[in-house]
């Protein structure tokens, strides 16, 4: 059976049907399933200058990046679903042409000068964080990713968001490795708003 995105939400919705289940008291909320930090992490030096939320718009720049423009948003919650104020939120991505902003990234493409490249925030009263990002493209060997760290309540939780019911992630050797329910975690529905793409997901540590 492939992981489709509708596949997922069969299976989730069919263990829920179970009587054996329905019947149990509500439990802790999955925590954000890991992932690696991958070889393109921003080293300390990288991470001076503007890092903030938009990664669109370099402060002082008058180009702004290419790609589609994704509003990222969603609440850094821990297992009980409370909501957690302060939390360190990171994302790094590659630019619309599949760079990454680090010196260690090889791929022959140009590198997007505008685009921010990495960007954190510090989630607000109801864990609410937020991003103006691209949405996420493809480079040789993955399918499209947000590389996100959070640091909360003594914790620090590292994955990747993707892009749901994506054809190329059915290929991706690290969206394959999780369960259904771990894919459905971590997959973006993108909907179309009025300033470009919206996508709302959250972050359980
Ligand atoms: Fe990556």
């Amino acid at each position: 059976m492939k992981h489709t995105a509708n596949n997922r939400r069969k299976f989730i919705q069919s263990l829920l049907a179970l009587p054996c289940l329905s019947i149990l008291p509500v439990s802790a909320a999955m925590r954000t399933p890991r992932a690696t930090e991958g070889p393109f992490y921003p080293t300390k030096s990288m991470r001076y200058g503007d890092i903030d939320n938009d990664l669109v718009k370099i402060s002082n720049e008058v180009k702004q990046a290419g790609g589609e423009v994704l509003h990222l948003q969603g609440r850094v919650l821990d297992t009980n679903n409370k909501p957690i104020k302060g939390a360190r939120v990171e994302i790094w991505q590659c630019d619309a042409n599949g760079h990454y902003l680090h010196t260690g990234d090889r791929n022959p493409v140009p590198l997007d000068k505008a685009f921010q490249g990495f960007g954190h925030t510090i989630s607000g009263h109801n864990g609410e964080y937020s991003f103006r990002t691209i949405k996420p493209v493809s480079y040789p060997g993955r399918t499209p990713h947000i590389h996100v760290k959070a640091f909360a309540n003594g914790r620090e939780l590292t994955t990747q968001f993707y892009i749901d019911d994506y054809p190329e992630n059915d290929y991706d050797f690290l969206f394959n490795r999780m369960s259904l329910e771990q894919q459905e975690a971590v997959s973006m529905r993108l909907k179309q708003g009025k300033e470009g793409l919206e996508a709302t997901l959250d972050i359980i540590v």
